[in-house]
Parts: C-alpha cells; sequence; structure tokens
C-alpha cells in the first residue's frame, strides 16, 4: 500500500562542512555508501547514498573558489560523479568511463576497467591506456574551480551504462554556488531558501526500490522494453520523502525546483492558486538568475531542469491549505508535496526585485558554426543522435574555446537535452520565440515530439572531451549520448 500523503515532514538535506580550507580552496569529502532509509513508513529501502543519506549532502560553494570533494566509494559498483551544470575541466567532469572503482578492488580491476572502455571504442584517446589512467580505486578527487555565476546544480551518478538505476537507488544531491550579486538581492534566504529534489520511484513490498533493468545484478545495462521511453515511478518523493508536508509563515520563500527524476515530467502548480494567479515568481533557471523576474501560474519541467521561484504565502489566509501539484500526473502522482500556511506573519524584508542581474546577451550574428543533433530512435541502433548510439572517445563536433556557436536541436519523441561544461540561451523554439521555460542560462532543454530549439553556446576556460546527451535517464543508458571535444 502507498502511504497517506502529507504526513512526512520535508527533509531539508543536511549542509557539507569542509574538512578543510586554505587559501584557495575548501576541501570536501564524500563517502559513497549503502545505506537502509526509511523512505516509505514501516519499511527499509537499501539505496545507494552519497554520505548515507538520499538526497546527498548539500555542497555549498562561493564563485571564484575552487572547491575540491574526494569520493571515496563503499559502494558493490563502480561510480562516476558528475557536477550538473558545472563548469569543470574535463578531467574532474564525470565523464562516464572515468571509474571511481570500489575500495578494495584488486590492483588489476583499474587495467581491466580501462581494456573494457578500450574495448567499447575510446579511439582517439589513446584507448585502453588512457582510460585506465582515468579510472581510479577507492577514492578520486573532483577539482570544481567555481568559475561561474550563484546557481543551482547538482550531482548525480553518470557512470557508462548505468545512470539510471544509480540516481534511482538513491545517488543524487544539491550543489549550490553563491556569489556577491545575488547576495547584495534582497531574495528570501535562510530557512526560507528551500531547495526542493522532486523524483518517482516505486518500490516493493519489501520496501526495496523496484527497478526494471534486464538485468538485475546490473552487469548489463538496459531496461526491459516496457520501460525504454524512460522509468516512471508511481511514488512522488520530495526531497527523498513521500509526498512530504511543511509549515510555512505568512511571508515570501524561495524554492529552488529541481525534477532529478528519471525520466517524468512535470507541469508544477499550487492549489489553490492565490488570488490574482502568478504564483510562481520565477528568478533563476538552470545557470542562476535571470535578468528579470518571469511569472508563472504553472512551470513545466523536464528532468534535470532546475526552476528557482518564489512564492508569497502571505497571499493565502492563515489555515490554507497549499499543495504543490503536478497536471501532468494521474492519480496519486497528480500530487507532489503541500504547504501549510500558519497563522504566523514575521517581519518580512524580502522582495523580487525588477531587476535581478546582469545577464549577458549571447549574439546570433557572433556565431562562427551552426551544428544540427538530432535526437532519434533508430530501427536497430536504439536511442541516437545524429544516427550514432554513443561510443566514448568518437567525438561528433569540435567547438572552438570562446567561439560563439549557434546549435539546433531536433527530436523524434520527447527529450530533455543537455549540454555539459557551458551554459547555453535558448533563442528559438520550432523556428518562433523561445517558450515560457526557456528564459536565462540554461543546460538542460526540454523538447517535445517533433520539435525543434535553437541555442547559442560559447564554451571556455577548458579544453577536452564533453557531451552532450538525453537526459531521460534510461535514453541515456541506452545511448544517446555524443561526446564534443572543445579544443
Ligand atoms: Cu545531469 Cu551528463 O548529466
Ligand atoms: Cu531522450
Amino acid at each position: 500500500d502507498l502511504p497517506e500523503a502529507f504526513r512526512a515532514a520535508l527533509p531539508v538535506p543536511t549542509v557539507l562542512q569542509p574538512v578543510r580550507t586554505d587559501a584557495t580552496a575548501d576541501h570536501y569529502e564524500i563517502t559513497q555508501q549503502v545505506a537502509r532509509l526509511e523512505i516509505l513508513p514501516g519499511v527499509r529501502t537499501e539505496a545507494w547514498t552519497y554520505g548515507g543519506g538520499f538526497p546527498g549532502p548539500t555542497v555549498v560553494t562561493r564563485s571564484g573558489r575552487t572547491a575540491v570533494v574526494k569520493h571515496r566509494n563503499e559502494l558493490p559498483v563502480p561510480s562516476v560523479t558528475h557536477l550538473h551544470g558545472g563548469h569543470t575541466p574535463a578531467d574532474s567532469d564525470g565523464y562516464p568511463v572515468d571509474l571511481l572503482l570500489p575500495v578494495g578492488s584488486s590492483p588489476d580491476a583499474a587495467q581491466q576497467a580501462g581494456g573494457m572502455a578500450g574495448m567499447a571504442g575510446m579511439a582517439g584517446m589513446a584507448g585502453a591506456d588512457h582510460a585506465a589512467a582515468r579510472t581510479a580505486v577507492g577514492e578520486r578527487s573532483y577539482t570544481y574551480p567555481g568559475k561561474q555565476r550563484a546557481a543551482t546544480l547538482w550531482y548525480h551518478d553518470h557512470r557508462m551504462g548505468f545512470t539510471g538505476p544509480g540516481v534511482w537507488r538513491g545517488l543524487a544531491g544539491f550543489h549550490l554556488v553563491h556569489d556577491d550579486e545575488e547576495d547584495a538581492l534582497p531574495l528570501p534566504r535562510g530557512e526560507r531558501d528551500l531547495p526542493l529534489m522532486i523524483t518517482d520511484r516505486s518500490f516493493a513490498a519489501d520496501g526495496s526500490f523496484r527497478y526494471p533493468a534486464v538485468d538485475p545484478q546490473l552487469a548489463e545495462p538496459g531496461v526491459t522494453d516496457a520501460y525504454a521511453n524512460g522509468v516512471l515511478g508511481d511514488v512522488i518523493l520530495v526531497n527523498g520523502a513521500p509526498w512530504p508536508r511543511l509549515d510555512v509563515d505568512r511571508v515570501r520563500y524561495r524554492l529552488r525546483l529541481l525534477n532529478a527524476s528519471n525520466a517524468r515530467l512535470y507541469r508544477l502548480e499550487l492549489d489553490p492558486q492565490p488570488p490574482g494567479g502568478d504564483a510562481l515568481v520565477q528568478i533563476g533557471s538552470d545557470g542562476g538568475l535571470l535578468a528579470a523576474p518571469v511569472r508563472h501560474d504553472g512551470i513545466e519541467i523536464a528532468p534535470a531542469e532546475r526552476f528557482d521561484v518564489v512564492v508569497d504565502f502571505s497571499r493565502y489566509q492563515p489555515g490554507t491549505q497549499v499543495r504543490l501539484v503536478n497536471r501532468f500526473g494521474s492519480g496519486r502522482t497528480a500530487e507532489v508535496m503541500r504547504f501549510d500556511v500558519t497563522a504566523k506573519q514575521p517581519a518580512d524584508d524580502a522582495t523580487v526585485p525588477d531587476r535581478l542581474a546582469a545577464v549577458e546577451a549571447l549574439d546570433a550574428s557572433a556565431a562562427v558554426a551552426t551544428r544540427d543533433f538530432t535526437f532519434r530512435r533508430s530501427r536497430g541502433d536504439g536511442w541516437t543522435i545524429n544516427g550514432r548510439p554513443y561510443k566514448p572517445g568518437e567525438s561528433i563536433a569540435t567547438p572552438a574555446l570562446g567561439a560563439v556557436e549557434l546549435w539546433r536541436f531536433s527530436t523524434d519523441l520527447h527529450h530533455p537535452v543537455h549540454v555539459h561544461l557551458d551554459h547555453f540561451q535558448v533563442i528559438g523554439r520550432n523556428g518562433a520565440d523561445p517558450g515560457p521555460y526557456d528564459a536565462g542560462w540554461k543546460d538542460t532543454v526540454d523538447l517535445r515530439p517533433a520539435e525543434a530549439v535553437e541555442v547559442l553556446v560559447r564554451f571556455t576556460d577548458y579544453a577536452g572531451a564533453y557531451m552532450l546527451h538525453c537526459h531521460n535517464l534510461e535514453h541515456e543508458d541506452m545511448a544517446m549520448m555524443a561526446d564534443f571535444t572543445v579544443r
């Protein structure tokens, strides 16, 4: 039986404290470990976690300061950690075959992992030796130089072929970047600045996560045919709790909405709407603050997208139970969480200014190259980009550092398209203006069946191999990825 909604208190993930800090960098440590969590009341769920919880601890960093996160792998499987939305040097980006093998793996395991990656086709990257060199055993440090604006980022597993089951079992956490420009604004802060990680999951009767992998031992990637379009769950979790609730005072709150689901698209609305509508005032997107707020009655959020919104609960009478609902769901998946508005109305000096941040607009006429990327299911090859299933090391574009490029994404079915290394700006959708959810710097853009989107992108600071892919994690695991090499 599924638990009753709005019983669990909304958990807020703990903030990770640095183990050490020096003149230029803050050092963090995360142990990836199996944990038995009480997600559903009365049963334990065996999860793969960052630091023992799901979500993992929130990493909070400062723009301009380097963060070094050392991961230790005590899981039964290899891992790869990617900072989604991070402006990250290639060797710390979580390239899918840069494996971190479990603590205690045999010394030749790294060599074998290299050999496997070599067979998977590390052409042009010095093959197996290269892969072996980038395979670590036990511990690995990821370096994030922090040359990016304040934004809501997240980290998650990115292992070749197994990102879907890894994230499903719990390998996801927030990483927030702050900066002076954001600090100077009168936005809600402290307990009124809440990260909300929204996921859907399914559970077996004994509480274990139910994931339809073709091979339950996860030696082979992929899911059973019935789920080839992506795995959906029937329980909605927010910060790891089923349909939770939160008491809110009659003041403004900042909600950092993240859709960390494998494949589910949501349309989030508050129900009831406050008088006059426009309940969700969007102040930021994947890549940080917008130039000016955008008001919405509802927000359509695809896997991996983030929307920072401010909600003013003083627009509701005390005692109102405000549900966050999913208009794209049905039955239980139409509910997400509930805010219970208290009678308390403490002083609220938070506001949403009409001007939020300086946002450079990339100039289409400056684009030095135009590239097309077609996301399609192809007969025989499964999920492909430009007709090719993913092969590590096989680059399909070589953008130059610092150059503006026009990238065109087109699709057959529904695919949220994600680009590593730098954020982009959507300049057109289906031959018309960008859509209502395309504002600001994005790193993931949602494409509906048969849609086409044009974006401007410019890669800076770091050369090397990066990737673009569908962020439907089952599509990703079934090869809807491609490398591009920044030179
Ligand atoms: Cu959120 Cu390449 O991934
Ligand atoms: Cu897809």
